[in-house]
């Protein structure tokens, strides 16, 4: 089995070439590193691990068969994002258009990494895939919804058109090892304030809602996705759903901080609930979280604790 992982030295890319290579596939990883780090990647010793460095918005060709490309390269943290609109509008095309032209000539299956901002700031939760979303086209984070949003639709088109075996995964918040401590999202913001003792941010007034899963729990959702025969897309996250506020007091009483809360303004159009219906999953994948924030939570600081101390 040969698989590709595009975004493969990102933060959930690292995890599911792991989980690939554990399961005996050959794994080529391509990235261009714009937020990714060859660190996330450093570990695999592997003959079966290949790592190229490519940015996926021009073509790419191989002589081999490919069995299966996992698409996740994109920027995906609201600082990245916002930092890089065009490289985010450009990969969620012409990125995902051209994995879509491989995996038609290597009759290979694709699977594309889309996102619970599909739903935008949502009229309905939680949040079932039937639901079409509530996105505003051309506010600051329209470039990330958008593009996912694109993705989608051109999948959907060529597995229609062209017959291609596609797989759709909407990721809800996922956390864990090998997020970077200043991509900006909310669980390595908090924790990190809190391991320096600084004021923990929180935007708005803290009682928008995140649910938040734990990378193992999403990597194994994403492999059962691609191992299903299930082509429409698919919630992974977790269910268990919290105002970010006691989330904030959860990091500080785990790292046994004496960091305060402070608040600032809601960024533009940030969503104010955030939950997956998992029925879908359970369902069709067998598929439901396993770790508990508590513990997800631990490892994570750990984990952030040792980068700390290099
Ligand atoms: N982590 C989450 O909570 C979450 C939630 C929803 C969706 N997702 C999706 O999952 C995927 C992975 O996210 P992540 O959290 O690991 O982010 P990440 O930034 O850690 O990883 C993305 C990787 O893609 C690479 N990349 C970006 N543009 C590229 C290009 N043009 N060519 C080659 N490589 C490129 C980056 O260098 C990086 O290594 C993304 O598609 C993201 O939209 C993640």
């Amino acid at each position: 089995m040969k698989s590709i992982v595009t975004g493969g030295a990102g933060f959930l890319g690292s995890h599911l070439c792991d989980l690939l290579l554990e399961k005996g596939h050959e794994v080529i990883c391509i990235d261009n590193l714009v937020t990714g780090n060859t660190r996330n990647i450093d570990h695999i010793s592997s003959d079966r691990f290949t790592y190229l460095k490519h940015d996926i918005t021009k073509p790419i060709y191989f002589g081999d068969n490919i069995d299966y490309i996992f698409h996740l390269a994109s920027p995906a943290s609201p600082v990245d994002y916002l930092e890089l609109p065009i490289q985010t509008l450009k990969v969620g095309a012409l990125g995902t258009y051209n994995m879509l032209g491989l995996a038609k000539e290597k009759k290979a299956k694709l699977l594309i990494a889309s996102t619970s901002e599909v739903y935008g700031d949502p009229l309905v939760n939680p949040q079932p895939e039937t639901y079409w979303g509530n996105v505003n086209p051309i506010g600051p984070r329209g470039v990330y919804d958008e593009a996912k949003r694109y993705a989608e639709a051109i999948t959907m088109a060529y597995h229609r058109y062209h017959g291609i075996d596609t797989r759709i995964v909407r990721i809800f918040n996922t956390y864990g090892p090998r997020m970077r401590a200043n991509d900006g999202r909310v669980v390595p913001n908090f924790i990190n304030q809190a391991l320096r003792g600084e004021d923990i941010t929180v935007y708005g007034d803290g009682t928008q809602t995140r649910s938040f899963c734990y990378v193992s729990d999403l990597i194994d959702g994403i492999y059962r996705l691609m191992m299903s025969d299930f082509t429409e897309p698919m919630n992974i996250g977790n269910p268990a759903e919290m105002p970010v506020l006691e989330f904030a007091e959860e990091v500080i009483k785990l790292i046994e901080s004496d960091s305060n809360i402070t608040f600032e303004n809601l960024p533009i159009d940030d969503p104010k609930v955030r939950r997956p219906d998992i029925s879908r999953a359970k369902e069709v994948l067998g598929w439901e979280p396993n770790i508990g924030l508590k513990e997800g939570l631990k490892q994570t600081i750990d984990y952030f604790k040792e980068l700390k101390e290099q």
